[in-house]
């Protein structure tokens, strides 16, 4: 990708976003350019949901396959009814409950989203982000965005307005910086075209939160997959694809705390013989039983919010220090527990060692 644009970075308070800065960012969504900027979950790179164009640039720009659908965000209710049709009551329930929040609803689409938009897909995936520089943005564009998470396609999804000057100065056209984003989790995903309704990507809203309000709803059996499956048995083309993965070779050890300290120690020892160069990532309470090896706490057991915070960052940071193979420790999947070994499972390309 050619880095030969005059990229503008803002800085905006993520609570009350300059007017005149927000205002230049809208004009260039609507002349279709390409903003990224914070959401609660992670950064988005955003463009004119409903310009064609905009799109495609965007999709060439994060080199992402056509296929794969983009989340169009809004920030007024209303707008559901203009990008989705046959709408269920309880997509409104979980609108009142969850928007704004990091809830991505799957819906039949409109005729006036372009099936760019939607990676071909007859549905479209909607949601209202809980961040002010999200929603000013978007009320000042006067249209739908659609953002993806602004990384190149397959790299960690970026918490900080840094990880996406690494990705993206030079290649899209202002980047509003509001400091580190509260989540660092991207929203969960929940298809209401089917039943029960099914969670594509468990994320920011948890599975536990979505079953008070749904009662009856399912995980998709990707989202909880510790091994890649097949393309035929796929939901949402977004499981399909490599993701988040940092440039170092990744492992998940899984299991008991104290079994995973024990393997984790062995594999250090074991690797750092053959000369590679070891990070683990591990956790607050964990994070003094290694004694080799570049050793990063992502957070911390009691508090999943916290790991789910960083875990993006340290995967970058662990790159940034040329480690080559990160040995990072599971952790039980409730709560944000769920979207936490989604992520790592699939950044690690699968390579997950179960101990017990
Ligand atoms: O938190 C988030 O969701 C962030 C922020 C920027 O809003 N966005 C984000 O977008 O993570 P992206 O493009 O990186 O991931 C969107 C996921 C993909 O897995 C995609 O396949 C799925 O949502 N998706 C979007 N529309 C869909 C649809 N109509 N049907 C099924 N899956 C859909
Ligand atoms: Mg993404």
């Amino acid at each position: 990708m050619k880095r030969d644009l005059k990229t503008i970075v803002f800085k905006v308070n993520p609570e009350n976003p300059d007017e005149e800065k927000i205002n230049v960012a809208a004009e260039v969504i609507r002349r279709g350019g390409i903003v990224a900027f914070p959401t609660e979950t992670v950064y988005g790179l955003g463009v004119d949901a409903l310009n064609k164009e905009a799109v495609k640039r965007m999709y060439e720009v994060k080199g992402r396959p056509p296929d794969n659908p983009t989340i169009v965000h809004i920030a007024e209710f209303n707008d559901v009814y203009r990008l989705a049709v046959d709408v269920p009551e309880v997509a409104e329930e979980l609108m009142k409950r969850f928007w704004p929040g990091p809830l991505t609803i799957v819906l039949k689409a409109s005729n006036i989203v372009p099936r760019i938009t939607t990676g071909g897909l007859e549905t479209v995936g909607i949601r209202m982000p809980k961040h002010n520089v999200a929603l000013a943005l978007i009320k000042a564009s006067k249209t739908p965005i659609a953002a993806p998470s602004a990384n190149i396609a397959g790299k960690p999804s970026p918490t900080t307005a840094q990880h996406v000057i690494q990705d993206f100065y030079g290649s899209i056209d202002v980047i509003l910086d509001a400091g580190p984003t509260k989540i660092g989790v991207e929203s969960t995903v929940l298809d209401l075209t089917t039943k029960p309704p099914q969670i594509l990507r468990p994320g920011g809203v948890t599975y536990e939160e979505l079953k008070e309000v749904l009662g009856d709803i399912i995980v998709h059996k990707a989202a909880k997959a510790k091994e890649d499956i097949p393309i035929d048995e796929v939901k949402s083309p977004g499981m399909k694809y490599r993701h988040y993965a940092p440039k170092a070779e990744l492992i998940v050890v899984e299991g008991e705390t104290d079994k995973i300290i024990k393997e984790i120690n062995k594999l250090i020892n074991e690797y750092s013989k053959m000369g590679r160069r070891v990070g683990v990532m591990a956790t607050d309470e964990t994070v003094k039983n290694y004694e080799m090896g570049i050793v990063k706490s992502v957070g911390s057991r009691s508090d999943l919010s916290t790991i789910a915070r960083n875990l993006f960052r340290i995967l970058r940071e662990f790159d940034d220090e040329g480690v080559e193979l990160i040995l990072a420790e599971g952790v039980p999947e409730e709560g944000l527990g769920l979207a936490i070994m989604n992520r790592l499972r699939k950044a690690s390309g699968y390579k997950v060692i179960h101990v017990s």
